[in-house]
């Protein structure tokens, strides 16, 4: 069994039972009977207190507002407080909190542990490119295990926001543009962080968030305007949504933009009709961070007042930061604008979740500095931090096999993130410890190899800036090595909130650099440290390798390390599009034919056709690329029938070699098309996936099923169905699969 696969098995079955400490529940009255009685005991103003959420002076994560939240929570005024952290700061406020509380209510205390509390992951980008949902299970196991020991009650996580555009600097904190994938990950995410019980005190309230098509901005641009079909929202965007409430959610997080003219903060559609009605979410909804007052900027309510009664009308539980619901809610509820039902349901959502983790019964029992001091940076989730960055590695250029490299080789390492332990952690990194703590590079090498003294290791240029005073004594180290190794890349705040970009290119002057070292004739291994997909066409075609690495964590130079030398085979794959060039963008795999569909240089029709005069339609790297040391031949595809009935199963096989010299992973890919709908369908989607491990020489056969609901969608008349008609399944190494067969849905 893997190592990480034995911490999960650990984590996930064994650690819990010995470690948890189970709220003895019969020191306390049932659930709903206990929240009943406490209700009825509250005023008005005490039920609206518990809606409301002011931040800490921790970590900043949106605009200041100028309020005291240790004020507020004197007042009695507060339900929850993001960004506090440690066992010692939230005791404390807790225990303020509980002389000011009249009853005695506990606070809920949140933060964003995206990827990581202490011990940092990939970015979840990274880690999508696992295709292995038990990983970023794990990731989110062993986060939420470090958090919980912190005081932290509740993760703004996970977001399951589709993205189809790079220049949305948020594309790092979700798992890409496809809808499966991002739905199985998500789920994957909620598992780890919540575990089964939320008694235990191991596990913390998930939050799906950002609710919803936040990813789907115009132009890219962080927070702009959203408009697309009902039918777009819900076959594209919403599903990951959907089954993170199958998987058992507790909390929602709503997004800041508007949908077709309605801001998400105050979408009777998203949180009462589809939410709270379609799919009977019976946890809580917070608004993203002062989103309620920025609907007067949206144009959408014309003060704080009308702002705070429209979006608790709409289903908006919770009000981060902006103290509109604290201002003003009483004052709409005495003139009629806010019914008591509405306040009486917003406030037993929030009580039952504090229920749900013991806080009645225990209001401290997370902010334990013994258990918080055991519990952080324990070896088997640092080395499971090692395992999921290995596995997250995308290998996208490997010419003449310049890699794995030989420990005998002379190498130069050069470029900004050789000594990089800030930015490799990436953004949204929580608590992650940057300079003096996470591996770099040169770090990462030196701990492999022992011996360095055939590798060199010189920064050359840095990630934006325009100095060249390094750069001539890299090219001359350079000159001496039998292959050049090139670290690059991304600063971490170049992607995460507010920080899109129209140009994403390698940044600075590191593409110039790296033009000087392809002067020198050797082999350039180019390593990407990014948040988004990068505009890499020159790279493509001058290095002789590339890896992506996103950001790859904590311990990101040791598994960097392994890869390069091949300890780790890399098997990631792309779970978002790299375009050639940013003018192709929004390009994605699962795009509709159009009626002049663009069949490349072989099309006999080169003129009147879907296509651009300068640059192929096709990307540099499509989504499911990824390359691996060994290589994969795939053959003998079948179906188990030619025909089945909406209530029958398809099997699906496949037998896939690993033909190469090296042991490796493929993550298997089954790709379906709808050839004919009462509307349009993609060209083809993903419906299903399977990392499969090869010793080399080695064949196995990979089986999916299908059936009737993996071919649903909106139809002419937005009903979610499958139509009866002609199918045709792919399956392959990525969303490129050639390898087809055919099969028909029948009435
Ligand atoms: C931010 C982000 C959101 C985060 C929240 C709390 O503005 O949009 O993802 O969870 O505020 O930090």
């Amino acid at each position: 069994m893997k190592s990480y696969q034995s911490i999960l098995f650990a984590l996930v079955f064994v650690l819990p039972v010995c470690a948890q400490k189970k709220a003895p529940r019969t020191a306390i009255k049932p659930k709903a009977e206990f929240v009943s009685e406490l209700m009825a005991k509250m005023t008005v103003d005490e039920k609206i207190y518990q809606t409301v959420q002011f931040t800490s002076d921790g970590t900043v994560t949106g605009p200041k507002t100028g309020d005291n939240f240790i004020t507020r929570i004197q007042q009695g005024k507060v339900g929850s407080i993001l960004n506090a952290t440690g066992a010692k700061a939230t005791r404390e406020i807790q225990r303020i909190n509980l002389e000011s509380s009249r009853l005695k209510i506990p606070i809920l205390f949140g933060h964003d542990v995206i990827h990581g509390y202490k011990t940092i992951f990939p970015i979840n980008l990274g880690m999508a490119s696992s295709f292995d949902p038990k990983a970023v299970e794990l990731a989110a196991r062993i986060a939420a295990t470090e958090a919980s020991s912190g005081g932290v009650h509740w993760t703004f996580a996970p977001m399951v926001d589709i993205a189809r555009d790079p220049r949305w600097s948020r594309v790092s904190e979700g798992s890409g543009e496809d809808t499966y994938l991002g739905s199985q990950l998500a789920v994957a995410n909620v598992k780890g962080f919540q575990g089964d019980d939320l008694s235990k005190i191991n596990t913390i309230l998930a939050c799906t968030k950002h609710f919803a098509a936040y990813g789907a901005a115009e132009a890219g641009r962080d927070y702009n305007t959203v408009d697309m079909s009902e039918r777009v929202l819900r076959d594209i965007y919403l599903p990951p949504f959907k089954a993170t409430v199958d998987a058992g959610v507790k909390t929602f997080m709503v997004s800041f933009n508007e949908i077709s003219g309605v801001p998400s903060t105050a979408s009777k559609f998203l949180m009462r009709d589809v939410l709270k009605g379609e799919w009977k979410f019976d946890g809580m909804v917070v608004s993203d961070y002062t989103g309620i007052n920025e609907m007067i900027a949206h144009g959408f309510a014309k003060d704080e007042q009308d702002a705070a009664q429209l979006a608790m009308n709409a289903g908006l539980d919770m009000d981060m930061v902006g103290a509109t619901y604290m201002n003003t809610l009483k004052k709409s509820y005495d003139e009629g604008k806010v019914s008591i039902e509405v306040i009486n349901d917003a406030c037993k959502r929030i009580l039952e979740l504090k229920y749900d983790l013991g806080l009645f019964e225990d209001p401290y029992r997370y902010s334990d500095e013994k258990r918080e001091k055991e519990t952080i940076y324990k070896p088997e989730f640092l080395q499971a931090a090692v395992d999921v960055a290995n596995k997250s590695m995308v290998l996208l250029k490997n010419n003449n096999t310049v890699l794995p490299l030989k420990k005998e080789q002379k190498i130069a390492f050069v470029g900004p993130f050789v000594n990089d332990e800030y930015n490799i952690i990436g953004s949204w990194a929580a608590l992650g410890e940057r300079d003096g703590f996470a591996t770099s590079i040169k770090e990462g090498i030196t701990k492999f190899l022992g011996n360095t003294a055939n590798v060199t290791f010189d920064e050359g240029v840095e990630i934006q800036s325009t100095k060249r005073d390094l750069m001539q004594k890299a090219i001359d180290n350079a000159k001496k090595a039998d292959v050049i190794v090139a670290v690059m890349g991304e600063r971490e705040n170049m992607t995460g909130e507010a920080a899109s970009q129209t140009n994403i290119d390698l940044p600075g002057i590191q593409k110039e650099f790296l033009a000087e070292l392809k002067k020198l004739g050797k082999p350039i291994v180019l390593v990407l440290f990014n948040g988004r997909p990068l505009t890499l066409t020159w790279e493509n075609e001058n290095m002789d390798a590339i890896l992506e690495a996103w950001f790859p964590g904590s311990r990101g130079g040791d598994a960097v390390a392994q890869t390069l030398f091949g300890q780790n085979n890399p098997s990631g794959k792309l779970p978002i599009t790299f375009p050639r060039n940013v003018g192709q963008v929004p390009i994605y795999y699962n795009h509709k034919n159009t009626g002049r569909p663009y069949l490349g240089l072989s099309d006999p029709e080169q003129k009147y056709k879907s296509r651009y005069t300068d640059v192929d339609n096709s990307p540099l790297f499509a989504f499911g690329y990824g390359l691996s040391y060994t290589t994969f031949s795939y053959s003998n595809l079948r179906v188990s029938s030619a025909k089945i009935k909406f209530n029958q199963k398809l099997k699906v096989t496949v037998d896939v070699a690993n033909t190469g010299n090296y042991d490796g992973a493929e993550v298997v890919q089954l790709y379906i098309k709808d050839v004919v709908g009462s509307v349009t369908r993609p060209v083809r989607e993903l419906k299903g996936f399977e990392r499969v491990e090869l010793k080399k020489g080695e064949k196995k056969t990979v089986t999916f099923e299908i059936s009737s609901e993996d071919l649903k969608f909106y139809n002419i008349d937005m009903n979610n169905v499958a139509e009866a008609g002609d199918f045709e399944v792919f399956i392959g190494g990525s969303s490129n699969a050639e390898l087809k067969e055919k099969f028909e849905l029948v009435d």
